[in-house]
């Protein structure tokens, strides 16, 4: 929500989802299923090749154990859910979890491909379809920012995570300053561009990776939430001129 010395963003109000919609679930998985296809090579261009760094950078903050339990939530096509069952010391187990079959059925291939055991759950990150206290590790890429609820979502993280757990969040957030103009002209102008063109995504994707953003909490908001949500020592760094943060909150 904007405050009195930030004014409201301004969205494209193009794409077919609107991300301040908060029953918007079932149209954000139309969505992820019209792009699975050409999801891996969309992030690939925006991120100019950045993505998978990235995304190795928040495993490394994880801190996995040999012998911990790992979900990741939001798995898409599961390149992060990948990155922690090829981690050393080895997890003793890693699963993927989404609401999006067609993006599960992508992880599964690559999965299969590389070899690696990990259970390709479908389901809802605010009904986690685990007991209480059964994760060590849980990392959301690119994920609680399509969460309908923020804050149950948090929730329902730590509902699973165990005491003294880890959560691990990579999201894109809102850039300010001079750097934000610039990076606010690539994601509002340049990604739906490209990206609804490279996509065909009848839902117009990119458009709403963008206005997604802009409704999106800063990273130190993101962090009070996290602590609200029941997470203790939330830290954060920012990457990529401050366009993204990785959170990580102990349960
Ligand atoms: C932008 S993609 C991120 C995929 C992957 N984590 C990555 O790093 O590329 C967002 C994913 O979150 C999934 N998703 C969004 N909301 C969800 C929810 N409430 N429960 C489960 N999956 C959800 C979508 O289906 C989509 O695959």
């Amino acid at each position: 929500m904007a405050t009195a010395t930030e004014p409201e963003p301004r969205l494209r109000g193009d794409s077919a989802v609107d991300p301040r919609d908060n029953a918007r679930g079932a149209k954000v998985r139309e969505m992820f299923a019209a792009i699975s296809g050409r999801y891996d090579l969309l992030n690939r261009v925006i991120s100019g090749g950045r993505d998978m760094a990235w995304r190795r950078k928040a495993v490394r903050l994880a801190q996995v154990k040999a012998g911990d339990r790992v979900l990741d939530v939001c798995c898409g096509t599961g390149d992060f859910a990948l990155m922690f069952a090829a981690h050393n010391p080895a997890p003793a187990g890693v699963t993927g979890l989404d609401f999006t079959p067609e993006m599960l059925r992508l992880a599964r291939a690559k999965g299969e491909k590389l070899g690696a055991p990990v259970p390709w759950v479908a389901g809802d990150a605010l009904r986690l379809p685990f007991a209480d206290a059964c994760f060590d590790v849980i990392s959301v890429g690119y994920g609680v920012r399509n969460f309908q609820d923020l804050d149950a979502g948090l929730v329902e993280l730590a509902r699973v995570l165990k005491p003294g757990g880890r959560l691990v969040v990579l999201e894109c957030t809102p850039a300010r300053g001079l750097i934000g103009k610039c990076a606010n002209f690539y994601i509002n102008r340049v990604v739906p561009w490209v990206g609804n063109a490279l996509s065909k995504s009848p839902q117009k994707a990119y458009s709403y990776l963008a206005d997604s953003i802009a409704v999106f909490p800063g990273a130190a908001e993101l962090a009070r939430r996290m602590t609200r949500a029941g997470f203790r020592e939330v830290t954060f760094c920012k990457l990529n001129l401050g366009t993204m943060a990785i959170h990580v909150g102990v349960r």
